[in-house]
């Protein structure tokens, strides 16, 4: 019997997730598909891990990037069945209560890969077929291989954008245009060179046919990704996404500091020009306000980016600079929109030789 630290499974069988990410109508099914075939043949357990089949409609219409929250809970659902099979392939056919999945879909998914010809030793495949468009969720999946010690890689399927949407048309329930170009923008492909936990990626051209080449080249992606699975010691991605939300937090936190103090210099320049207490709570109220919107879209980018950004790129003093720079700019904007007010309401007038500005 596995127990949830150490699963039986680690020790007798080499498995790999091998994420396929692209727009929808790209060609990432069709490829997994014949992947799958050949896998198959070559005394491979594989399988094709459909989000579309395993995710119950209202979900998939709730995909657009907006309306994510929905759509990631449904992820982690998948992801959690994958992982329930790593520990227990006898039981993982039972869905764990309030699961969100479809249960025939997974059922169907898994299948072959429970009564196999070739015995439960042969190495173990999941084809993830999603768009998986951004980065952290891809991530997701490479942190579940990490988890177990699996091979993890990546096939980027490129398609011409008007040919996803051609396709996609062609489709007996086509997603909506919109959809399509929104996701085109957001999609960050895989970076090798950049990030070392998407060291094994390739990317297949499926605008028109995919070439036998390619099918080569993404089973033998997988093969060595398979002969060099992840270690959960060696590996300190983790440690490193750590120190850049640390990193993020004290942009923020430093930025705030700054801001703050020149709120303050800001109010008592108002004040010393003689502002009146009527404007002077104007002032305040604007500047405060100014202020929680610029911090919230500093902690908003930050905490967006700095994950999946390279630690040369994470300079704390000089993001803060920068941030801090363009709120001294509102803030004049603010205060001379107060002193514009004031001087035009006839009152005592001082000349602007305080040296903040
Ligand atoms: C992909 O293939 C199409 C034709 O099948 C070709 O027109 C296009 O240039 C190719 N794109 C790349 C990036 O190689
Ligand atoms: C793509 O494959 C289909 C079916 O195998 C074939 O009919 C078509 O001619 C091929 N297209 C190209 C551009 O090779
Ligand atoms: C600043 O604005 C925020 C939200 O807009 C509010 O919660 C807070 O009380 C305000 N603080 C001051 C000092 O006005």
């Amino acid at each position: 019997m596995a127990t949830d630290g150490e699963p039986e499974f680690v020790h007798r069988t080499r498995a790999c997730l091998c994420v396929l990410c692209g727009l929808p109508a790209a060609g990432k099914s069709s490829l997994s598909r014949t992947v799958c075939l050949s896998a198959s043949r070559s005394g491979w357990r594989a399988a094709v891990v459909h989000y579309d089949e395993l995710i119950p409609d209202q979900a998939f219409h709730a995909r657009e990037p907006e309306e994510q929250t929905e759509w990631k809970l449904h992820r982690h659902a998948v992801l959690q069945c994958i992982e329930e099979f790593l520990k227990n392939p006898k039981m993982s056919l039972e869905l764990p209560g309030g699961c969100r999945i479809e249960g025939s879909a997974w059922e169907g998914c898994i299948r072959s890969l429970l009564d196999p010809p070739l015995g439960d030793q042969a190495p173990l495949l999941f084809l993830l077929d999603d768009n998986f468009y951004y980065p952290s969720m891809r991530y997701e999946v490479y942190q579940l291989a990490r988890k177990y010690s699996l091979g993890f890689c990546q096939v980027h399927v490129e398609c011409r954008l008007e040919s996803c949407i051609s396709r996609n048309n062609n489709r007996p329930h086509p997603v909506p245009t919109e959809v399509i170009v929104a996701m085109e923008k957001r999609l960050v492909r895989p970076n090798p060179k950049k990030n070392q936990w998407e060291a094994k990626s390739v990317s297949v051209n499926a605008t028109g046919n995919v070439s036998e080449c390619d099918v080569q080249n993404v089973l033998e992606l997988i093969g060595s990704a398979l002969s060099d699975p992840l270690s959960p010691v060696e590996d300190d991605t983790e440690q490193k996404e750590a120190d850049r939300q640390k990193c993020a937090a004290s942009v923020v936190h430093q930025a705030d500091q700054a801001c703050r103090r020149l709120v303050s210099e800001a109010m008592k320049k108002a004040r010393e020009n003689g502002v009146s207490s009527e404007h002077m709570r104007s002032l305040a109220a604007q500047l405060n306000q100014s202020k929680v919107q610029f911090l919230q879209n500093v902690r908003k980018h930050f905490l967006q980016e700095a994950p999946f950004i390279r630690e040369e790129d994470a300079d704390v003093e000089h993001a803060v600079k920068r941030a801090v720079g363009l709120f001294d700019r509102d803030i004049e904007e603010i205060l001379s929109g107060i002193m514009t007010v004031k001087d035009q309401s006839g009152m005592a007038t001082q000349s602007n030789d305080n040296g903040i500005y």
